[in-house]
Order: structure tokens, then C-alpha cells, then sequence
């Protein structure tokens, strides 16, 4: 059986409806159960950002992740698929009006995907003053907590409601497929059989 991390919301409900329309089985989670097991997979239901920890660690042998999260770590794990569902932005949001300065010396940035936001500010020879918070990140701003946010952007919805907007956009995300190393050569023909399964199955919706 190959063990599958999932991340909670949107992506991992993509998912299970891909998996849905491949088997033809329910692939659902129960109440607030957070492990599931349809037509000879094992679904994890996790957090976002700890999907590689799952799998790197060999807890699980595949996990999705949007490249939001992959691209914070150099993660040492076996890249399969772009699935292309979950897309998001990320942007350098301010409050509306304001601007990056970029004769400034130093910028504020709240934000969760700390080396991202580390990484585009270098681009810009600005140093970054990163605030690490876990969630919420538009309020930073509205509190004098930071003077700019890093962070994912979908609707637009969550910026727009707190009076703020991306003033640049750092890079699209979408989720991607990937498998522990040990697991890939292990059990390469049935990860391989899933990944190609997935593959025709997003060319077909
Ligand atoms: C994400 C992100 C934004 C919001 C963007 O938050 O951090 O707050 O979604 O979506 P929108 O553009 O459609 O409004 P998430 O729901 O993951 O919650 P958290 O970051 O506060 O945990």
C-alpha cells in the first residue's frame, strides 16, 4: 500500500478528486479523522508546511506540496509531477498606496516562507527584517508589525478585505507531486503507475 501526504484545504481536496475520477471509489475523510484508506492508498491529512517532513522522514511515500512550501527547503526528495491544481501567487503585499523602497536599507517583512521573502529581497540588495508568523499574515501591517507581507495570494480576497494589495508578484505556485528517495527505488513501478495514472487524468480534465 503507498502511503500519500496530503496537504489540508484546497489541494488536498483536488486531489482526492482526482483519485475519485482515476478509481472510481469515495476517497473521502471522515469527520476529523486524519488518516483514510480507499482502493490500496493511505491518505495522511497534515498541515501544509509539514507534508516534506512526512515524507522525507519515510512516514509516507509520496506527499504533495505546493512550491510555496518546496521551494523554502533545499529538500533532498524524488520530483514527479506538476499536478497544476492549487495555484496561487506569491506576492509582496503593502498596504494600499505603498510601495517598496528600494533605496531603503532595510524592509520589514512578515511572513511565513522566511527564504523565499530572504531571497527575493536580495535580488533588490535590501536587507529583510523577517517577522516569522505561522498564519494571518495580513494583519502584520494593519499593527505596525511590518511593513510588508510575503505571502500567497489565491483569490485576493484576504488582502483586499484588510485595505492591503501585492505590489509584486515573487513567483506562481502550484502543487507537485513527490516520493521519499528510498521509496522511488523500492517501489518504482507502482509510484510510477500512480504518477502516470495522475498524469492522464489532469491532461483529460
Ligand atoms: C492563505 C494565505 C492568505 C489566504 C489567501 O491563508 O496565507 O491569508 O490564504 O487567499 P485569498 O487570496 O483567496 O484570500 P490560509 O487560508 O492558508 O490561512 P493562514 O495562512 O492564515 O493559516
Amino acid at each position: 500500500m503507498l502511503t500519500i501526504a496530503l496537504p489540508k484545504g484546497r489541494i488536498a481536496d483536488e486531489t482526492l478528486r482526482l483519485f475519485q475520477n482515476i478509481f472510481g471509489s469515495k476517497f473521502s475523510f471522515e469527520n476529523r479523522k486524519l488518516i483514510m484508506e480507499d482502493s490500496g492508498f493511505r491518505f495522511l491529512y497534515v498541515k501544509n508546511q509539514d507534508v516534506p517532513t512526512y515524507v522525507l522522514r519515510g512516514a509516507a511515500d509520496l506527499g504533495i506540496s505546493g512550491l510555496d512550501v518546496l521551494s523554502e527547503n533545499e529538500y533532498p526528495l524524488s520530483y514527479l509531477l506538476n499536478l497544476g491544481i492549487g495555484k496561487c501567487d506569491i506576492v509582496v503585499g503593502m498596504k494600499k498606496g505603498h510601495r517598496i523602497d528600494p533605496s531603503s536599507a532595510k524592509i520589514r517583512v512578515a511572513t511565513k516562507l522566511e527564504n523565499i521573502a530572504r531571497n527575493f529581497f536580495a535580488t533588490k540588495a535590501m536587507d529583510v527584517d523577517i517577522v516569522k508568523l505561522n498564519g494571518s499574515i495580513e494583519l502584520a501591517p494593519l499593527v505596525g508589525l511590518s511593513d510588508a507581507i510575503v505571502d500567497i495570494v489565491e483569490t485576493g480576497t484576504t488582502m483586499k478585505e484588510n485595505g492591503l494589495e501585492p505590489v509584486e508578484k515573487i513567483m506562481t505556485s502550484t502543487a507537485h507531486l513527490f516520493a521519499n528517495q528510498n521509496s522511488f527505488v523500492t517501489r518504482k513501478a507502482e509510484i510510477l503507475d500512480l504518477t502516470n495514472r495522475l498524469k492522464e487524468a489532469i491532461s483529460g480534465s
